[in-house]
């Protein structure tokens, strides 16, 4: 199973067998994944994610985490409201008529960098562009371009001016592979109309086969 996928493009430990997930080639899983995940080309996670479904080019630290959630306006906040909890030999498992949704994947865009020890609730979207400092608990949708930080997560400030911020999602240059296009990182500006020139000049975008993972 390792050699296969390391052949299609995911790299990952070779004592780890991934759950069931998909992918775009290339990503890179550092440490595995812990649950479901859907992951972009040329994404890479340090931590063991699970839950996570995101686009192109995102870079996720360690420690990174989708928290579960628990009913707040039950009985009892406790999951014995919704799921056999506490099985055999304690009590016959019963039917629960009661229901919850405690596992709800959040999406990153396109070029999200989460940093270390980031807590995401359930269902949040992080748009293409967005930074989440170190430490953030994030509670609610994260626009794209924007820097967040703190608990709960806040904009710290955005990485762009507007114009360039609606530049930069309008060429959509994620679908692109720039790894070693002659590209000048340092200048968003410039770069973006290097690239322009490249796709005038016959450039295609980046369209490899998703890879679907089921163990
Ligand atoms: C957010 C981050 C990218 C810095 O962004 P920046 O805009 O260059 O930040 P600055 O240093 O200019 O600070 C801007 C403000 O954000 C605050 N800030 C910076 N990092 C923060 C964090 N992790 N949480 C909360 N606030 C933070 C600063 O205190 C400063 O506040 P002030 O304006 O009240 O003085 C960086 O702090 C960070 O968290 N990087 C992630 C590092 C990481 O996790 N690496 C793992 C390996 S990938």
């Amino acid at each position: 199973m390792h050699k296969i996928l390391v052949s299609r493009g995911c790299f990952y430990p070779e004592n780890h067998v991934p759950p069931p997930f998909s992918f775009e080639p290339p990503v890179r899983l550092y440490n595995g994944l812990s649950g479901s995940c859907r992951m972009g080309a040329f994404s890479y996670s340090v931590g063991r994610i699970a839950n996570i479904e995101m686009g192109r080019y995102c870079s996720v630290a360690h420690g990174v985490e989708v928290l579960a959630d628990h009913p707040t306006g039950y009985l009892t906040s406790s999951p014995v409201a919704y799921e056999t909890m506490f099985p055999q030999p304690w009590a016959e498992p019963v039917k629960n008529p009661n229901s919850f949704e405690s596992n709800k994947p959040i999406q990153l865009g396109h070029d999200v960098w989460v940093g270390a020890g980031v807590k995401f609730r359930g269902g949040i979207t992080v748009g293409t562009g967005a930074i989440v400092a170190a430490g953030a608990v994030v509670t609610k949708n994260v626009e794209p371009y924007a820097i967040v930080g703190g608990v709960p997560a806040k904009r710290i400030r955005w990485r762009f001016k507007k114009v360039l911020r609606e530049q930069l999602l309008a060429s959509e240059w994620w679908r692109y592979n720039l790894s070693g296009l002659d590209l000048d990182f340092t200048n968003p500006e410039k770069a973006l109309s290097q690239l322009q020139k490249m796709i005038d000049e016959g450039l295609q975008p980046y369209k490899p086969q998703w890879v679907e993972v089921k163990n």
